[in-house]
């Protein structure tokens, strides 16, 4: 890395996350309704798991997909720039797991590259890239890494629709005493294509704010491309209709029909 303002953000996020880590942790356990409706379902499905391959578990956090993959009958291999997170995964571990963790910064393609020459059939990030720095090297990495043919399958945040830019709304009308009060719900985009760092919090509560890296759809991708992926995949995600709670006024509950969360599949080419 020989960029400075990528250095600097870097080293800015891997200290919100070495600080935020047992609270991360001890929220999210092993999941929460973003993880069961949105991110799991869709990366699954689009994974597509058979049981007995490799797959990595980029910035694996604290290894909460790690053990759903080893669930399904993988080996995995999940890493993280933060020792603290780390420790957390291992904590969780339970006798016999397939998993092994390891300490490496995605943003270094030659740490990356180091897991395994064509070692793995699949890898896997769940909302993690908009919280890495620079994710070029990752890409690079993990062509390096995956079999020919292997995918890469990863959620972030909808970058049309969810982020620092964004500002979720709800307005109230007033339809007269027959039809009653009606709220609607949506989202404020201001700034999508500005390719901006921005500190935001990861959870209501955690001790330490931290940098989101937001890309716009192309920013995302283009590296990807760059580094031999194509897109053949993808989903966008909303919480399920029923979910609808107009007490909890302007929420992602209360949007069905804008997604906060895409899901992503890259593949190598297979030769
Ligand atoms: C929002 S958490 C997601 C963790 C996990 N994937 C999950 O879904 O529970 C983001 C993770 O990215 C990790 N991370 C951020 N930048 C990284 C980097 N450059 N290299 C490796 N991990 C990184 C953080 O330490 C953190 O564990």
């Amino acid at each position: 890395m020989t960029n400075p303002s990528i250095e600097d953000g870097n080293a800015r996020s891997l200290a919100a996350w070495e600080a935020n880590a047992a609270f991360w942790d001890d929220r999210m356990g092993e999941g929460n309704a973003w993880v069961e409706h949105l991110c799991w379902p869709a990366l699954r499905d689009l994974l597509d798991l058979r049981p007995g391959e490799r797959i990595l578990d980029a910035a694996t956090g604290n290894g909460l997909f790690a053990r759903r993959l080893a669930a399904l009958g993988a080996s995995v291999v999940g890493f993280d720039f933060s020792e603290a997170m780390l420790e957390h995964a291992r904590a969780r571990a339970a006798e016999g797991d397939p998993i092994e963790y390891r300490h490496v910064d995605a943003t270094d393609e030659e740490a990356v590259a180091a897991l395994g020459d064509h070692a793995f059939d699949g890898a896997l990030s769940n909302m993690a890239l908009m919280d890495i720095a620079d994710i070029a090297p990752l890409y690079r990495g993990l062509a390096r890494v995956l079999r020919p043919g292997g995918r890469f399958v990863f959620s972030v945040p909808h970058p049309a629709f969810n982020g620092a830019h964004f500002a979720l709304y709800a307005e109230r009308s007033d339809l007269g005493s027959v039809a009653g009060l009606r709220y609607e719900y949506g989202v404020k985009v201001t700034g999508y294509l500005d390719i901006e760092t921005t500190e935001v919090i990861a959870m209501v509560g955690v001790p330490q704010s931290q940098p989101n890296f937001h890309r716009p759809l192309a920013e995302l991708l283009r590296p990807a491309f760059t580094a031999g992926f194509a897109l053949d995949g993808l989903e966008e995600r909303a919480f399920p209709p029923e979910l609808r709670d107009d007490s909890r006024g302007p929420n992602w509950d209360n949007v069905p029909s804008i997604p906060p969360v895409i899901v992503v599949r890259l593949r190598l080419p297979s030769r």
